[in-house]
């Protein structure tokens, strides 16, 4: 589990050029100017690194969790705005992956890997947050289908996509029971509303989605009726680690301009490593940095192990990761000091980048429910 074999060695490596010559150059400008990153995810994807997790015969790259833990952390390290924008497409193919049958999988997924096309994962809406079990948006069944009605929010690449994966009910009065789980093609009926303008991650998309009327054939429901929450939660399960890598990324990112900073700036006649205040603080964060990698490394292995339950595992990865990501990204500021504050550094970024790593995929307060519900079971 701690020594790499020579392939992930040379993916990571590869993965960690990318990030330097293709993402870091533009990272400032994409967030400055909050604009979609169509030439770089083209190059991404040429390169394969989009849809990496994806199988082989799917389109993707077919890396196993473990792999692709170890190159989200170098894409993540060079923009987690590009990086999300990237990774939407496998969030959104999870649910099809873990619940769908092999002709739904050929048919929904290599339409978009093959051509470099985007998919959204639709899940959450103004009234479903963390509660995800109170989803209104509708299926109501019809003659050889459903016609689904309603609003998600806060949806990356909801609107450059070409996939939606829809969460949606069949009966509310059954609550999470009613919930169930869509692969739908663009088609019409689906508008995009309102573009959140927000604090980091600017890079990526972030949409509402509406549904008005848009039918969906019966064969497009992944697993079964009624099965939504469940594919949601292992969806969740199963890419949560993968927000961890994301986050020891950008944690990583922010530490290492900290640390070289610190052995060139001089105060007080020498460089500020040299204080051990501001040792104290470099240790901290090259140990949480580690303590995260190691958390992300062990729940990607016992998904690629297939060691169920691993949510636990999955969710402290999650929460750990992205809480260190707050912590260092803010140090790391800090031992910038004004410049670390001003945009002539790319720390100010990440710390703003770092914050949703606690947000998304299930606040890190869900992430403490999760944990605690499997340790006190
Ligand atoms: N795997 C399989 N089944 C699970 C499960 C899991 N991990 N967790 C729960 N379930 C099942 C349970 O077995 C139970 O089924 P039964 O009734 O048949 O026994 C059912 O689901 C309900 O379980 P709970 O009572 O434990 O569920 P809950 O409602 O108390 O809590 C929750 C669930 C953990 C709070 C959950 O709602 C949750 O994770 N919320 C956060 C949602 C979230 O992460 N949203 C992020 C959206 S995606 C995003 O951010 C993407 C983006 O744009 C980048």
């Amino acid at each position: 589990m701690f020594t790499l074999t020579a392939e992930q060695a040379a993916i990571q490596k590869m993965a960690r050029e990318f990030a330097e010559k293709e993402i870091m150059p533009v990272a400032a400008e994409y967030d400055e100017q909050e604009k979609f990153p169509f030439p770089v995810l083209r190059k991404m994807w040429e390169t394969g690194l989009v849809n990496y997790s994806v199988p082989e015969e799917l389109g993707g790259a077919g890396l196993d969790t473990f792999t692709s833990c170890l190159v989200t952390e170098e894409l993540g390290r060079g923009c987690a705005g590009i990086t999300t924008a990237a990774s939407a497409n496998s969030l959104a193919f999870y649910p099809i992956l873990i619940a769908g049958t092999e002709e739904q999988k050929k048919k929904f997924i290599p339409p978009i890997t093959t051509e470099g096309k985007f998919a959204a994962f639709c899940l959450t809406e103004p009234n479903a947050g963390s509660d995800a079990a109170s989803v209104a948006t509708s299926a109501k069944p019809v003659e050889g289908g459903y016609l689904l009605n309603g609003s998600k929010c806060f949806i990356t690449s909801g609107d450059v996509a070409d996939l939606f994966v829809v969460f949606a009910t069949v009966d509310k009065s059954k609550g999470l029971k009613g919930l169930t789980a869509f692969a739908v093609p663009k088609t019409e009926g689906i508008s995009t509303g309102k573009k959140e303008i927000k604090l980091g991650i600017r890079a990526s998309s972030t949409v509402v989605v509406n549904f008005d009327n848009v039918f969906v054939p019966k064969e497009n429901v992944l697993g079964a009726e009624g099965q939504g929450f469940k594919v949601a939660m292992q969806t969740l399960d199963t890419s949560r680690p993968m927000i961890g890598a994301l986050a020891v990324g950008v944690a990583r990112g922010a530490y290492e301009v900290a640390l070289k900073y610190s052995k060139e700036r001089v105060q007080f006649g020498q460089p500020i490593a040299n204080f051990q205040m501001i040792q104290a603080m470099l240790a901290d964060m090259a140990t949480r940095i580690d303590a995260a990698r190691l958390l992300v490394w062990r729940a990607a292995a016992m998904i690629d192990r297939k060691e169920v339950p691993f949510a636990k595992e999955s969710a402290m990865s999650k929460l750990f990761a992205g809480d260190t990501a707050m912590e260092v990204t803010t140090n790391a500021v800090q031992i910038l000091g004004g410049y670390g504050y001003s945009r002539e550094y790319p720390v100010e970024k990440y710390m703003r980048d770092a914050k949703i790593m606690q947000i998304y995929e299930g606040t890190n307060q869900i992430q403490r429910l999760v944990i605690a519900g499997n340790i006190l079971r």
